[in-house]
């Protein structure tokens, strides 16, 4: 039993030392300011991040309104009625074609 806790101390130190060397590397996205950039914020940031949109790229309106459907539909994201025309709005007008 000792040997087993020393065997489990030896591992978990071992772990340690090696995560000390781990260099995580961290992104921001930033996405452009206006008066409804708070719609997205609500919406849109609490399962990932905004890199999911920035890396769309340029897209239809019906693309963007089609992604929105996604999120609430499949993967069951709260957007209101309201929400879910401004956010298509604020997606077409900085990340349209
Ligand atoms: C309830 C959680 C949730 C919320 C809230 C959410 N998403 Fe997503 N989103 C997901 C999941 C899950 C995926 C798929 C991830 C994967 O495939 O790795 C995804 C993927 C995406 C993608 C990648 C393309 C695709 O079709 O899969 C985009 C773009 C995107 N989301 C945009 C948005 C936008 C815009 C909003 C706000 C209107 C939003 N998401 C809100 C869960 C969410």
């Amino acid at each position: 039993m000792k040997l087993l806790v020393i065997i489990l101390l030896m591992i978990v130190s071992l772990e340690a030392a090696a995560i000390k060397d781990v260099k995580m590397t961290s992104m921001t996205f930033v996405i452009p300011t206006e008066k409804d950039t708070i719609v997205i914020q609500r919406n849109c940031q609490w399962c990932h991040s905004y890199g999911y949109i920035l890396n769309q790229g340029k897209q239809s309106k019906e693309f963007w309104h089609k992604v929105v459907l996604k999120m609430r539909n499949t993967y069951k994201a709260p957007i209101s009625a309201r929400d879910e025309v401004l956010a298509t709005e604020y997606l077409y007008r900085h990340f349209g074609n």
